[in-house]
């Protein structure tokens, strides 16, 4: 019999960028949504665009305890969840090693994250099903000069999906969880000099949906960063601290 019940998901960070591209995809595919992000009035506007489809709530994810608690509270008003996104990250070249952005960057890569990440799990235990994702990054395969806490930040995301992806597994319940890997992708947070392949918001939430159907373990955005990724596994350090 075919299952006709509304698919429903949540987005953390869905005001801009790869989480506003993905949340409006899954509307798109009938998704009921929930959305969260700082910034109230880009919640409303992507609640005007969509109205009964959009469920959402303003969400720190640096203030981890209320963030938990609003992420329980989405949850709730929404019945059940099937699929939890967890975009929302910051970053940015810090060649000065200024405390501040190193700081926001863990309370928010790493902290928000796992605040987020590990409530959803326990939610999918709980009820017997669910898929997580996390956007991650190609940074996180190496460390970074320019920006050092922002791939390590990415490291530890990577590392905690894998860690929550075997616990799944073995509880033998359908949990899935998806580490998404972008190169660049043309958002706010995409800045600076040098940046290649870099994909459209349209393109990388296409290819993050694909990735989300088909329930991979991992996915580079856009697929050729396959191709770096390779290459930044494999190459000496002797030639990675050169460049
Ligand atoms: N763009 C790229 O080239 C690229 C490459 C690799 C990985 N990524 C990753 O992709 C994810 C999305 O980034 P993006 O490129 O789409 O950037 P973006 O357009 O700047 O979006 C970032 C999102 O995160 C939310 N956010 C930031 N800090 C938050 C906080 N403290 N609490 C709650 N939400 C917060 C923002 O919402 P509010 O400001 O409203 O809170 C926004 O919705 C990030 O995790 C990023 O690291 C991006």
């Amino acid at each position: 019999m075919a299952d006709n019940k509304v698919k429903s998901a949540i987005v953390v960070g869905a005001t801009s960028g790869i989480g506003r591209g993905l949340a409006e995809l899954l509307v798109a595919a009938g998704y009921q949504v929930g959305i969260t992000g700082r910034r109230k009035e880009l919640l409303e506007e992507i609640r005007q665009q969509h109205s009964d489809a959009i469920f959402w709530r303003c969400m720190d994810v640096c203030e981890a305890e209320t963030a938990r608690d609003t992420f329980a509270s989405l949850v709730a008003e929404m019945g059940s969840v099937d699929l939890v996104v967890i975009s929302s990250g910051t970053g940015t070249i810090n060649s000065e090693l200024a405390w501040e952005p190193e700081a926001r960057t863990i309370a928010t890569n790493v902290t928000g994250f796992a605040a987020i990440a590990s409530a959803a799990m326990k939610l999918f235990i709980g009820q017997g099903h669910g898929h997580l994702v996390g956007i991650s990054s190609v940074g996180a395969l190496r460390g970074s000069r320019e920006a050092p806490a922002y791939n390590a930040s990415k490291a530890f995301v990577s590392n905690y999906l894998e860690g929550l992806r075997v616990k799944a597994v073995k509880t033998g319940l359908p949990i899935y969880v998806t580490d998404i890997l972008p190169g660049f992708v043309d958002t706010p947070m995409a800045q600076g000099e040098g940046l290649f392949w870099v994909a459209s918001v349209q393109k990388a939430a296409e290819q993050i949906m694909t990735a989300i159907n088909r329930k991979k373990r991992r996915a580079y955005i856009t697929r050729r960063w396959r191709l770096i990724a390779w290459l930044m596994t494999f190459m000496p350090d002797f030639i990675y601290e050169r460049m």
